[in-house]
Protein backbone atom coordinates (compact mmCIF):
# COMPACT_ATOMS: atom_id res chain seq x y z
CA UNK A 1 0.00 0.00 0.00
CA UNK A 2 1.26 3.51 -0.97
CA UNK A 3 1.50 6.73 1.66
CA UNK A 4 -1.98 8.01 -0.26
CA UNK A 5 -3.66 4.73 -0.22
CA UNK A 6 -3.30 4.65 3.80
CA UNK A 7 -4.58 8.17 3.64
CA UNK A 8 -7.35 7.58 1.79
CA UNK A 9 -8.18 3.73 4.11
CA UNK A 10 -7.88 6.51 7.38
CA UNK A 11 -10.46 8.68 5.84
CA UNK A 12 -12.99 5.87 4.11
CA UNK A 13 -12.80 4.51 7.88
CA UNK A 14 -13.80 7.74 9.41
CA UNK A 15 -17.75 7.16 7.05
CA UNK A 16 -17.82 10.68 6.31
CA UNK A 17 -16.68 12.08 9.71
CA UNK A 18 -13.35 14.63 10.06
CA UNK A 19 -10.27 13.51 10.62
CA UNK A 20 -7.45 15.57 12.07
CA UNK A 21 -3.76 16.35 10.40
CA UNK A 22 -2.45 15.49 13.17
CA UNK A 23 -3.77 12.02 13.62
CA UNK A 24 -3.51 11.52 10.14
CA UNK A 25 0.24 12.16 10.68
CA UNK A 26 0.57 10.36 14.23
CA UNK A 27 -1.15 7.23 13.16
CA UNK A 28 1.18 7.11 9.83
CA UNK A 29 4.30 8.02 11.35
CA UNK A 30 4.35 10.61 8.97
CA UNK A 31 4.99 15.17 9.32
CA UNK A 32 1.60 16.59 8.47
CA UNK A 33 3.13 18.59 5.42
CA UNK A 34 3.24 14.79 3.84
CA UNK A 35 -0.19 14.39 4.84
CA UNK A 36 -1.05 17.41 2.82
CA UNK A 37 0.71 16.15 0.02
CA UNK A 38 -1.03 12.89 -0.56
CA UNK A 39 -4.12 14.77 -0.12
CA UNK A 40 -3.68 16.92 -2.79
CA UNK A 41 -2.96 14.07 -4.69
CA UNK A 42 -6.06 12.12 -4.09
CA UNK A 43 -7.99 15.20 -4.81
CA UNK A 44 -5.91 15.85 -8.34
CA UNK A 45 -7.43 12.13 -8.96
CA UNK A 46 -10.82 13.36 -8.62
CA UNK A 47 -11.70 12.47 -4.49
CA UNK A 48 -13.29 15.59 -3.48
CA UNK A 49 -11.97 15.89 0.50
CA UNK A 50 -12.60 19.19 2.29
CA UNK A 51 -10.76 20.39 5.04
CA UNK A 52 -10.61 22.95 7.57
CA UNK A 53 -7.77 24.57 9.97
CA UNK A 54 -9.63 22.97 13.27
CA UNK A 55 -11.48 20.23 12.15
CA UNK A 56 -9.03 18.59 9.42
CA UNK A 57 -9.97 16.35 6.85
CA UNK A 58 -13.29 14.70 5.57
CA UNK A 59 -14.10 12.61 2.21
CA UNK A 60 -17.03 13.41 0.86
CA UNK A 61 -16.98 12.27 -2.83
CA UNK A 62 -15.47 9.36 -4.11
CA UNK A 63 -14.73 9.77 -7.84
CA UNK A 64 -16.72 7.93 -10.60
CA UNK A 65 -13.55 6.32 -12.11
CA UNK A 66 -11.91 2.84 -12.03
CA UNK A 67 -9.06 3.97 -10.06
CA UNK A 68 -7.39 0.96 -8.57
CA UNK A 69 -8.00 2.16 -4.65
CA UNK A 70 -11.58 1.90 -5.55
CA UNK A 71 -11.30 -1.38 -7.29
CA UNK A 72 -9.31 -3.04 -4.27
CA UNK A 73 -11.60 -1.72 -1.33
CA UNK A 74 -13.33 -4.90 -0.38
CA UNK A 75 -12.34 -6.82 -3.21
CA UNK A 76 -13.33 -10.49 -2.17
CA UNK A 77 -10.20 -12.27 -4.59
CA UNK A 78 -7.31 -13.67 -3.25
CA UNK A 79 -5.17 -13.35 -6.73
CA UNK A 80 -7.32 -11.47 -9.70
CA UNK A 81 -6.50 -7.52 -8.54
CA UNK A 82 -4.33 -8.30 -6.05
CA UNK A 83 -1.23 -9.03 -8.18
CA UNK A 84 -1.29 -5.64 -9.09
CA UNK A 85 -3.71 -2.98 -10.48
CA UNK A 86 -2.05 -1.49 -14.07
CA UNK A 87 -4.70 2.14 -14.44
CA UNK A 88 -4.41 4.77 -16.91
CA UNK A 89 -6.94 7.10 -17.72
CA UNK A 90 -6.30 6.65 -21.53
CA UNK A 91 -4.70 3.68 -23.11
CA UNK A 92 -4.27 2.15 -27.06
CA UNK A 93 -5.51 -1.17 -25.68
CA UNK A 94 -5.50 -2.62 -22.44
CA UNK A 95 -5.06 -6.42 -24.17
CA UNK A 96 -2.21 -4.97 -25.42
CA UNK A 97 -0.64 -3.24 -22.43
CA UNK A 98 -1.46 -6.67 -20.33
CA UNK A 99 0.44 -8.74 -23.00
CA UNK A 100 3.56 -6.48 -22.99
CA UNK A 101 3.33 -7.10 -18.94
CA UNK A 102 2.54 -10.97 -19.34
CA UNK A 103 5.66 -11.35 -21.60
CA UNK A 104 7.85 -9.37 -19.11
CA UNK A 105 6.59 -11.72 -16.72
CA UNK A 106 3.93 -9.59 -14.50
CA UNK A 107 2.19 -12.62 -12.45
CA UNK A 108 -1.30 -14.02 -12.97
CA UNK A 109 -4.38 -12.09 -11.68
CA UNK A 110 -2.52 -8.86 -12.75
CA UNK A 111 -5.43 -6.66 -13.98
CA UNK A 112 -4.93 -4.00 -16.72
CA UNK A 113 -7.28 -1.23 -16.55
CA UNK A 114 -8.53 2.34 -18.61
CA UNK A 115 -11.07 4.95 -18.92
CA UNK A 116 -10.64 5.01 -22.18
CA UNK A 117 -8.79 2.93 -25.19
CA UNK A 118 -7.36 4.24 -28.64
CA UNK A 119 -6.99 1.78 -29.94
CA UNK A 120 -9.40 -0.24 -28.12
CA UNK A 121 -9.59 -3.98 -30.14
CA UNK A 122 -12.09 -6.45 -31.25
CA UNK A 123 -12.09 -9.88 -32.67
CA UNK A 124 -10.67 -10.24 -35.99
CA UNK A 125 -9.04 -7.33 -36.79
CA UNK A 126 -12.04 -5.14 -35.55
CA UNK A 127 -12.29 -2.10 -33.13
CA UNK A 128 -13.66 -1.77 -30.07
CA UNK A 129 -15.68 1.35 -29.64
CA UNK A 130 -13.91 2.76 -25.95
CA UNK A 131 -15.31 6.16 -24.72
CA UNK A 132 -14.10 7.67 -21.47
CA UNK A 133 -15.39 6.68 -18.38
CA UNK A 134 -18.47 4.87 -20.27
CA UNK A 135 -17.66 1.69 -20.24
CA UNK A 136 -15.37 -1.39 -18.47
CA UNK A 137 -12.20 -1.84 -20.28
CA UNK A 138 -10.03 -4.51 -18.27
CA UNK A 139 -7.34 -7.27 -19.04
CA UNK A 140 -6.86 -9.93 -16.96
CA UNK A 141 -3.47 -11.96 -16.96
CA UNK A 142 -3.84 -15.87 -16.98
CA UNK A 143 -1.07 -18.33 -16.91
CA UNK A 144 -3.37 -21.66 -16.17
CA UNK A 145 -1.76 -25.19 -16.47
CA UNK A 146 -3.04 -26.03 -18.90
CA UNK A 147 -2.76 -27.99 -22.37
CA UNK A 148 -3.21 -25.53 -24.94
CA UNK A 149 -6.10 -27.20 -26.56
CA UNK A 150 -7.99 -26.09 -23.30
CA UNK A 151 -7.46 -22.66 -24.02
CA UNK A 152 -10.85 -21.58 -25.63
CA UNK A 153 -12.87 -22.25 -22.63
CA UNK A 154 -11.16 -19.84 -20.93
CA UNK A 155 -13.15 -17.46 -23.41
CA UNK A 156 -16.74 -19.82 -22.75
CA UNK A 157 -15.91 -19.39 -19.01
CA UNK A 158 -15.12 -15.65 -19.39
CA UNK A 159 -18.83 -15.65 -20.92
CA UNK A 160 -20.27 -17.18 -18.39
CA UNK A 161 -19.39 -14.60 -15.68
CA UNK A 162 -19.57 -11.80 -17.05
CA UNK A 163 -23.57 -12.40 -17.78
CA UNK A 164 -23.39 -13.86 -14.36
CA UNK A 165 -22.34 -10.66 -13.06
CA UNK A 166 -25.01 -8.70 -15.03
CA UNK A 167 -27.88 -11.08 -13.36
CA UNK A 168 -26.50 -10.23 -9.71
CA UNK A 169 -26.15 -6.45 -10.37
CA UNK A 170 -28.81 -5.35 -12.87
CA UNK A 171 -31.86 -6.46 -14.08
CA UNK A 172 -31.01 -7.14 -16.85
CA UNK A 173 -31.27 -11.12 -18.58
CA UNK A 174 -27.91 -11.67 -20.90
CA UNK A 175 -27.55 -14.11 -23.46
CA UNK A 176 -24.70 -15.64 -24.76
CA UNK A 177 -23.90 -16.11 -28.32
CA UNK A 178 -20.65 -18.41 -28.88
CA UNK A 179 -17.77 -18.17 -28.48
CA UNK A 180 -17.59 -14.59 -26.47
CA UNK A 181 -20.56 -11.80 -27.27
CA UNK A 182 -22.94 -11.09 -24.19
CA UNK A 183 -25.92 -9.91 -25.70
CA UNK A 184 -29.02 -8.31 -24.34
CA UNK A 185 -32.61 -8.18 -26.32
CA UNK A 186 -30.45 -8.99 -29.15
CA UNK A 187 -27.94 -6.57 -28.84
CA UNK A 188 -24.04 -6.92 -28.19
CA UNK A 189 -23.21 -5.50 -24.36
CA UNK A 190 -20.19 -6.99 -24.04
CA UNK A 191 -17.08 -8.42 -26.34
CA UNK A 192 -14.77 -10.55 -24.81
CA UNK A 193 -11.10 -10.67 -26.55
CA UNK A 194 -8.80 -13.96 -25.34
CA UNK A 195 -5.15 -13.94 -26.90
CA UNK A 196 -3.21 -16.18 -25.28
CA UNK A 197 0.99 -17.11 -25.93
CA UNK A 198 1.36 -21.30 -26.16
CA UNK A 199 3.76 -23.72 -27.50
CA UNK A 200 2.73 -26.72 -28.48
CA UNK A 201 2.25 -28.30 -24.89
CA UNK A 202 1.56 -25.37 -22.73
CA UNK A 203 0.58 -21.84 -22.55
CA UNK A 204 2.57 -19.45 -21.15
CA UNK A 205 0.05 -16.77 -20.34
CA UNK A 206 -3.84 -15.59 -21.67
CA UNK A 207 -4.86 -12.27 -21.62
CA UNK A 208 -8.50 -11.99 -21.00
CA UNK A 209 -9.96 -8.74 -22.37
CA UNK A 210 -13.71 -7.66 -21.03
CA UNK A 211 -15.34 -4.56 -23.29
CA UNK A 212 -18.28 -3.86 -21.06
CA UNK A 213 -20.86 -1.29 -22.52
CA UNK A 214 -22.26 0.34 -18.72
CA UNK A 215 -22.90 3.55 -19.23
CA UNK A 216 -22.72 4.32 -23.01
CA UNK A 217 -25.06 6.65 -24.39
CA UNK A 218 -24.54 6.62 -27.86
CA UNK A 219 -22.61 4.54 -30.21
CA UNK A 220 -21.83 5.67 -33.10
CA UNK A 221 -24.40 5.03 -36.92
CA UNK A 222 -22.39 1.69 -37.26
CA UNK A 223 -22.67 0.36 -34.23
CA UNK A 224 -26.16 1.89 -33.13
CA UNK A 225 -28.33 -1.15 -34.53
CA UNK A 226 -25.84 -3.90 -32.77
CA UNK A 227 -24.75 -2.26 -29.67
CA UNK A 228 -26.43 -1.40 -26.46
CA UNK A 229 -25.22 -0.97 -22.77
CA UNK A 230 -26.70 -1.63 -19.62
CA UNK A 231 -27.22 2.55 -19.35
CA UNK A 232 -29.49 2.17 -22.64
CA UNK A 233 -31.58 -0.94 -21.38
CA UNK A 234 -32.42 -0.07 -18.38
CA UNK A 235 -32.43 3.87 -18.12
CA UNK A 236 -29.99 3.91 -15.46
CA UNK A 237 -26.69 4.72 -14.72
CA UNK A 238 -24.68 1.99 -13.34
CA UNK A 239 -21.28 1.80 -10.89
CA UNK A 240 -19.00 0.40 -13.04
CA UNK A 241 -16.59 -0.24 -10.06
CA UNK A 242 -18.97 -2.69 -8.38
CA UNK A 243 -19.71 -4.56 -12.01
CA UNK A 244 -15.75 -5.01 -12.31
CA UNK A 245 -15.50 -5.87 -8.42
CA UNK A 246 -18.27 -8.84 -9.37
CA UNK A 247 -16.95 -10.09 -12.36
CA UNK A 248 -12.98 -10.34 -10.81
CA UNK A 249 -14.66 -12.13 -7.97
CA UNK A 250 -16.81 -14.43 -9.72
CA UNK A 251 -14.26 -14.88 -12.70
CA UNK A 252 -11.34 -16.06 -10.23
CA UNK A 253 -13.94 -18.72 -8.88
CA UNK A 254 -14.96 -20.29 -12.16
CA UNK A 255 -11.23 -20.60 -13.04
CA UNK A 256 -9.95 -22.32 -9.63
CA UNK A 257 -13.25 -24.45 -10.36
CA UNK A 258 -12.10 -25.14 -13.59
CA UNK A 259 -8.85 -25.77 -13.01
CA UNK A 260 -8.96 -27.94 -9.98
CA UNK A 261 -12.21 -30.48 -11.18
CA UNK A 262 -12.94 -29.83 -15.13
CA UNK A 263 -15.18 -27.67 -16.97
CA UNK A 264 -18.42 -29.56 -15.89
CA UNK A 265 -19.93 -26.87 -13.78
CA UNK A 266 -19.21 -23.88 -16.38
CA UNK A 267 -20.32 -25.89 -18.77
CA UNK A 268 -23.80 -26.41 -17.69
CA UNK A 269 -24.04 -23.02 -17.03
CA UNK A 270 -22.99 -22.31 -20.50
CA UNK A 271 -25.37 -24.13 -21.76
CA UNK A 272 -28.97 -22.45 -19.71
CA UNK A 273 -27.13 -19.17 -20.92
CA UNK A 274 -26.15 -19.68 -24.68
CA UNK A 275 -28.62 -18.85 -27.67
CA UNK A 276 -27.07 -20.68 -30.28
CA UNK A 277 -27.39 -24.48 -29.28
CA UNK A 278 -30.68 -26.10 -32.02
CA UNK A 279 -30.51 -22.95 -34.32
CA UNK A 280 -30.17 -22.25 -37.68
CA UNK A 281 -26.86 -20.00 -38.43
CA UNK A 282 -24.53 -19.09 -40.60
CA UNK A 283 -21.08 -18.98 -39.62
CA UNK A 284 -18.37 -16.65 -40.90
CA UNK A 285 -15.06 -18.30 -40.54
CA UNK A 286 -11.68 -15.98 -42.19
CA UNK A 287 -11.34 -18.40 -45.17
CA UNK A 288 -15.41 -19.64 -45.47
CA UNK A 289 -18.42 -19.96 -44.57
CA UNK A 290 -20.86 -22.42 -43.47
CA UNK A 291 -24.53 -22.99 -42.85
CA UNK A 292 -26.59 -25.54 -40.69
CA UNK A 293 -27.88 -26.61 -37.56
CA UNK A 294 -26.00 -25.64 -34.61
CA UNK A 295 -26.28 -28.89 -32.55
CA UNK A 296 -23.09 -29.24 -30.40
CA UNK A 297 -20.59 -27.55 -27.70
CA UNK A 298 -17.57 -29.86 -28.21
CA UNK A 299 -15.50 -31.18 -25.25
CA UNK A 300 -12.41 -28.64 -26.32
CA UNK A 301 -15.60 -25.26 -26.62
CA UNK A 302 -15.55 -25.56 -30.44
CA UNK A 303 -19.26 -25.24 -31.64
CA UNK A 304 -20.69 -28.15 -34.07
CA UNK A 305 -22.52 -27.66 -36.75
CA UNK A 306 -24.76 -29.92 -38.78
CA UNK A 307 -24.85 -28.97 -42.53
CA UNK A 308 -27.94 -29.56 -44.78
CA UNK A 309 -26.12 -32.79 -46.12
CA UNK A 310 -25.77 -34.07 -42.52
CA UNK A 311 -22.16 -33.50 -42.62
CA UNK A 312 -21.06 -32.48 -39.20
CA UNK A 313 -18.07 -29.81 -39.04
CA UNK A 314 -16.22 -28.67 -35.81
CA UNK A 315 -15.95 -24.68 -35.85
CA UNK A 316 -13.11 -22.88 -33.29
CA UNK A 317 -13.84 -19.59 -34.40
CA UNK A 318 -16.03 -17.28 -36.64
CA UNK A 319 -19.17 -15.00 -36.57
CA UNK A 320 -22.14 -16.58 -36.28
CA UNK A 321 -25.87 -15.44 -37.48
CA UNK A 322 -28.83 -16.82 -35.78
CA UNK A 323 -31.41 -17.50 -38.31
CA UNK A 324 -35.05 -17.33 -37.33
CA UNK A 325 -36.54 -16.64 -34.02
C1 LIG B 1 -15.10 -8.54 -29.58
O1 LIG B 1 -16.25 -8.81 -29.31
O2 LIG B 1 -14.76 -8.34 -30.77
C2 LIG B 1 -14.08 -8.45 -28.49
C3 LIG B 1 -14.00 -7.07 -27.88
C4 LIG B 1 -13.05 -7.00 -26.71
C5 LIG B 1 -12.85 -5.58 -26.21
C6 LIG B 1 -11.99 -5.51 -24.97
S1 LIG B 1 -11.97 -3.89 -24.26
C7 LIG B 1 -10.69 -4.36 -23.18
C8 LIG B 1 -9.74 -5.25 -23.96
N1 LIG B 1 -8.75 -4.44 -24.65
C9 LIG B 1 -8.90 -4.47 -25.98
O3 LIG B 1 -8.20 -3.84 -26.80
N2 LIG B 1 -9.92 -5.28 -26.29
C10 LIG B 1 -10.54 -5.88 -25.13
Amino acid sequence: MTTKDDVLKYLREQQGDWISGETLSNRMGISRSAVWKQISRLRQEGYVIQSTPNKGYVLSEIPEMLLPAEIGEGLDTSVFGKQGIVYEGEMDSTNRKARDLAVKGAPEGTLVVAEKQTGGRGRRGRYWFSPRKAGIYASLILRPKLPPNEAPKITLLTGVTVAEAFMALTPLKPAIKWPNDILVNGRKICGILTESSMEMDAIHHVVVGVGINVNTRKFPDELKEIGTSVYLETGRTFDRVALLKEFLRRFEEHYRNFLSSGFGSVEKRWRELAVVLGKEVTVRMIDATCRGRAVELDRDGALIIQEKNGERRKIYSGDIQIHGK
